[in-house]
This record gives structure tokens, sequence and C-alpha cells, in this order.
């Protein structure tokens, strides 16, 4: 089998000829107009990491839908967090034909062998929404900007407790919470925020009591609610028997939820007590409508609408040999090479914004947040 990678870099070369070609009726291969159409019918297989969060869900249907509206077939499978399930279900997607892969990992680093499988077929691989570590054979990145996402989580923090205007306020309590450290976006977010909290946190205007503030001391396996539920349980009994904890930065939405029962049990949200600035990310339904409550303070929109439109069309530029679009060749270094990614923006919403932002967009509807 042609090394598929020089395969793709001869594409745009390729792509000039055969357009003249097809002008003709005849495809660069020499087969028929109708022959090359045949990308079109050709199946594309997707695999989601879970279907716990509703974010997921969406984003396989988006995915699903762009490819159907091209003309593609598609199979679209659910690794429920379970990085082995998921390798196995890439395998049986290669061995069932497709002819592309569109992948969101949920370890980052399990691909690898199964990788091979996929350029030993000649199967283009679309790393989606997180980076695919370790290996070569991902020919394309489609995500946001991630360490923006982290930024917007600390600068929320800074301006809601009046720190950004400068002076000697505070200090104030925070605790850190951090996504899984098998996603390689775990440490953008996480450097993000930090490179607005790190500069407060050293002038001791932001003090975090748990000592917790190395990345490795607070991540969340899987991104699990439960698990940073039990974490804040043992941060509020350990280092706030007498003090208040004033914000915490939390990665994703479903974490957040579980922050903020850990707080509520521990008498947050009471008149005397106010709960603290908690952050998030994906606009959930639940943290939406727990930001329209004064609970969740903000959350981070990433519309997975045109995340999913971007990962499409890199496939079908791909199988039309074509260069698909890309906005950034040097952030995404996955350890073999640098990855060519197309990055959207993320935007901050909390209860001032959310109408114009998740609910004018379409995103969500406003039945859904009563
Ligand atoms: C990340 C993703 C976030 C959030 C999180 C948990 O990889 O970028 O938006 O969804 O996973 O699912």
């Amino acid at each position: 089998m042609r090394n598929r990678r020089a395969a793709l870099a001869a594409l745009a070369g390729a792509a000039s000829l055969a357009l003249t070609l097809t002008a003709c009726g005849q495809n660069s291969e020499g087969g028929s107009e109708e022959d090359k159409k045949g990308a079109k019918g050709a199946t594309i297989g997707i695999a989601m990491p879970t279907k716990s969060s509703e974010r997921w869900i969406a984003d396989g249907n988006n995915v699903v839908k762009d490819l159907e509206s091209k003309g593609y077939k598609t199979k679209l499978v659910y690794g429920e967090d379970d990085p082995d399930q998921q390798v196995s279900q890439v395998e049986n997607l290669i061995t069932q034909g497709v002819k592309a892969l569109i992948i969101a990992a949920i370890d980052n680093k399990s691909m690898n062998n199964v990788l091979q499988q996929a350029e030993e077929a000649g199967i283009p691989v679309i790393s989606y929404d997180r980076l695919i570590l370790g290996t070569e054979n991902v020919d394309y990145y489609a995500s946001f900007d991630n360490e923006k996402v982290g930024e917007l989580q600390g600068t929320y923090i800074v301006e809601k407790l009046g720190l950004k205007d400068g002076g000697e306020k505070g200090p104030f309590n925070i605790e850190l919470f951090a996504g899984s450290n098998d996603d390689n976006n775990t440490r953008y977010f996480f450097q993000g925020a930090m490179n607005v909290l790190k500069p407060y946190i050293d002038k001791k205007q932001l003090v975090v009591r748990s000592k917790q503030t190395e990345l490795n001391q607070v991540t969340t396996l899987r991104w699990d609610g439960g698990t940073a539920q039990k974490r804040m349980d043992d941060i509020l009994t350990s280092a706030y028997r007498s003090d208040r904890v004033d914000a915490v930065l939390s990665p994703y939405d479903g974490i957040s939820i579980g922050i903020l029962s850990s707080l509520k049990s521990d008498g947050y949200g009471a008149k005397n007590k106010p709960l603290p600035v908690v952050t998030g990310q994906d606009a959930e339904v639940a943290s939406v409508k727990s930001i329209v409550a004064d609970e969740q303070s903000m959350t981070v929109y990433k519309d997975t609408r045109e995340l999913a439109k971007v990962a499409s069309n890199m496939v079908d530029a791909l199988l039309n040999d074509k260069k698909p679009e890309v906005n950034d060749e040097k952030t995404y270094d996955n350890g073999a090479k640098v990855v060519p990614a197309y990055l959207l923006e993320p935007v901050a919403v909390d209860k001032e914004n959310y109408r114009e932002t998740v609910v004018d967009s379409g995103y969500i509807k406003e039945s859904d947040l009563k």
C-alpha cells in the first residue's frame, strides 16, 4: 500500500489535474465521472467518547447530519468512556471498510496501534475536538482554541471577584479543578486559566487553601462529576472548616454540577453563605439552567454544530482530493508531528448574555430551560 501521507501530499497537485480531467468526464485515475462521485456514497466512521454528556450526543448527530447532507453514509459509535472499547470499535470500523475516520478519543494515547491499521488501509483520520497523541497517523485536527477556553474561565473569576481593577483586593479563597489527565485538552484549559490566575495566586490575592495547585493534583478522571463532587467534599472538610471558598475553577459543566452539589450540601447557597463563583464549559442544558438560577456562574459555549461542519468538510475535501481548510499549523504538536488544525472560537456565557449567545443561535431552546 502506497504511503497515505505521501498520497495526501500529492493531493494538491493531483487536484488541479483531476479538475481538468473531470471536465472531460474522466477523473485522474481514468474512471468516469460517475465513479468519481463514488466518494459521495462512501461510509465514514465516527467514534465519539460517551453518551453520558449531552454535548457528545449532539456532536455525533451533527456530524452524521452534515456528512449525510454531502451524500455520505455514516457509522457512529460511542465508547462509553472505556478506551479499550473505543479502540475495538475503531478496529471494527476499519474492517467494515469505512473510507475516513473522525475520532474524539477517550484516551489520547490509546490509538497508536489501531491508527497504524488505518494507515495501512489508506484511511485518513480527523482528530475531533481532542488531539490524538504520539502517532503520525492523524491527518487533521478540528477543535476550538482550547487555551482560550481556560483564559475565559480565569478572566471571569478575576473580574467577578473585582481583582481586575487592580488595587489590594482580597485575599479570596479559590480551588482548582481540571479535566481528565488522558485528554490532551485538559492541559490547554488549565494552562489558559492559570495564565490569568497565577499572578494573583503569586501576589496572595487568591489563596488555594487545599494547596493543590499542580495539574497532576487537580485532574478529574474521565471528567466525572461524581469524582469532582467527592474531591470538593474532601477539600471543604479538610481546608474550609472556618473559611469560605470564594471561587472554583471548573473546566466542564458536568464537573461544575458535581462541585455545586458538594457546596450546597455544605450549606453554600443559603442567605448568609453565598455560592462561590463557579466556571464551566460546554453550555449544557443543566448548566445553563443552573446559571439562570444563579448557581453556576458561567460556562464556555463552543458551538459544536460548527465543529461538526469543520470535521465533515475536512473529510469531504480529503475524499475529493482537495486540501482541507486549516487556520493553525503550529500549536498542536502531538509528539510525532504538528497536526494541521482548524480552531473555532469559544465564547463566555453567563446570566447576562445566555439569551443572545446560546438561545438566539438555536443551540438551546428557551423552552428547554424552563
Ligand atoms: C473535552 C472537551 C470539553 C468537554 C470535556 C468533557 O475534551 O473539549 O468541551 O466536553 O471534554 O466531555
